[in-house]
C-alpha cells in the first residue's frame, strides 16, 4: 500500500504515464490474475448481512484482482434494504451518494417507473444502457469510487450486464498507444452538458478527465459513458482516436469482458468498473427490482 506519501505515489503508481517500469511490472501481474470468466468472480455467501471471514476474504481477493466481485446468496426475493447497506459496510463503503430520484436512505430502486419524475430516464425504463461508469456526470468532489447492485428480483427475460475492470480498459489502451492514455487524462477531455428541464438547470455542465489518479493512493478512477448524445469530447485528433479505440475495446470479444445476469439474492460489489445493461422484459408476476448504492469510497484494502 502506498498511502501517506504523495511524492512516493507520483513515482510509484503504475497509472502515471511516465512510470514505465512500474507499469510493466503491474501489467504482468494484473493480467496473470485477471478473471476471464464470470464464475471466477462469484462468491457464494450464506448471509450478505453477516459475512464469514472466509466469505469476506474471497470477496476481497476478487476485488483486489478485478476491482469487483459477485456475491450469491440463496434466491429469496427479500426486499430488505438492510442487505445492501450491511454488505457495503463490511467492505468499507460508507459515504453514500444521495442522488436525486434516489430513496431517502441513499439506495436507488432500479425498477421500471414511468411517473413524471422518472419518465425519460433510461435506468427506470426497460431499455438497454450503454457502457458507462456510474456518476460520470458528478462534480469532481463527488466522484463515485464504489458501487453496489443488489438483485431482489430479476426480470422475466433479459437485463444482463457486461462488466469490464476499468484498469484493464486502461491497460489495453496503453498497450495500443500511450498517447491515448495521456489524452484521456487531460482535465478537459470530456464535458457533460448541463441538464435542464423547462428552462431550469437541474445539474450544471461538468468537464473533467476520463482517467485520473488519486494523488493520495495512486488508484485509478474512470468517468465514462458510451452515449453519443449529451456528451462533448475534446475536439482534437488524439482525443477522437482514443475515444474510438476505447469504443472498439468495449465492442470487442475481449476475454476480459464478462457477461451475466444478477439473479435474486445476488449482487455486484465493485470499484465502479465499466458496465452496461441489456434491455429486459417484465411480466405481471415478475418485475425486475435491483437496489443500487453509490459511494465516494473505494472498497477498503483494495489500493493498488
Ligand atoms: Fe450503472
Amino acid at each position: 500500500m502506498l498511502k501517506h506519501c504523495p511524492q512516493g505515489i507520483q513515482s510509484m503508481s503504475p497509472f502515471y504515464p511516465e512510470n514505465r517500469d512500474q507499469y510493466l511490472r503491474w501489467r504482468d501481474e494484473k493480467l496473470e490474475r485477471a478473471a476471464t470468466s464470470l464464475d471466477d468472480l462469484i462468491v457464494e455467501v450464506k448471509d450478505p448481512r453477516d459475512l464469514s471471514s472466509r466469505e469476506y476474504g474471497a470477496i476481497l481477493r476478487r476485488c483486489i484482482d478485478n476491482n469487483m466481485a459477485i456475491y450469491a446468496s440463496a434466491p429469496n426475493e427479500d426486499p430488505d434494504r438492510a442487505i445492501p447497506h450491511a454488505l457495503a459496510r463490511q467492505l468499507g463503503l460508507q459515504r453514500i451518494d444521495h442522488n436525486w430520484l434516489g430513496d431517502e436512505d441513499g439506495l436507488t430502486s432500479l425498477t421500471t417507473n414511468d411517473d413524471t419524475d422518472h419518465s425519460g430516464y433510461i435506468p427506470y425504463s426497460n431499455r438497454p444502457i450503454k457502457w458507462h461508469t456510474d456518476g460520470y456526470y458528478n462534480p469532481a468532489d463527488r466522484q463515485i469510487h464504489g458501487l453496489l447492485l443488489h438483485c431482489v428480483r430479476s426480470a422475466e427475460s433479459g437485463g444482463a450486464n457486461a462488466l469490464l475492470d476499468h484498469e484493464i480498459a486502461w491497460l489495453l489502451l496503453r498497450e495500443q498507444n500511450p498517447a491515448y492514455i495521456t489524452a484521456l487524462m487531460a482535465p478537459d477531455a470530456m464535458t457533460i452538458p448541463a441538464r435542464e428541464r423547462n428552462g431550469e438547470v437541474l445539474r450544471k455542465a461538468e468537464t473533467g478527465p476520463v482517467f485520473s489518479v488519486d494523488q493520495e493512493t495512486g488508484n485509478l478512477h474512470m468517468r465514462y459513458t458510451a452515449r453519443t448524445r449529451s456528451i462533448e469530447w475534446k475536439d482534437d485528433e488524439i482525443t477522437r482516436a482514443a475515444v474510438a479505440a476505447l469504443a472498439d475495446i468495449l465492442d470487442s470479444d475481449s476475454p476480459y469482458i464478462m457477461r451475466g445476469r444478477l439473479e435474486s439474492g445476488m449482487g455486484l460489489i465493485c470499484n465502479n468498473v465499466l458496465h452496461d445493461r441489456e434491455g429486459f422484459d417484465d411480466s405481471p408476476q415478475r418485475k425486475r427490482l435491483l437496489y443500487r448504492a453509490r459511494y465516494y469510497d473505494r472498497i477498503a484494502n483494495t489500493d493498488v
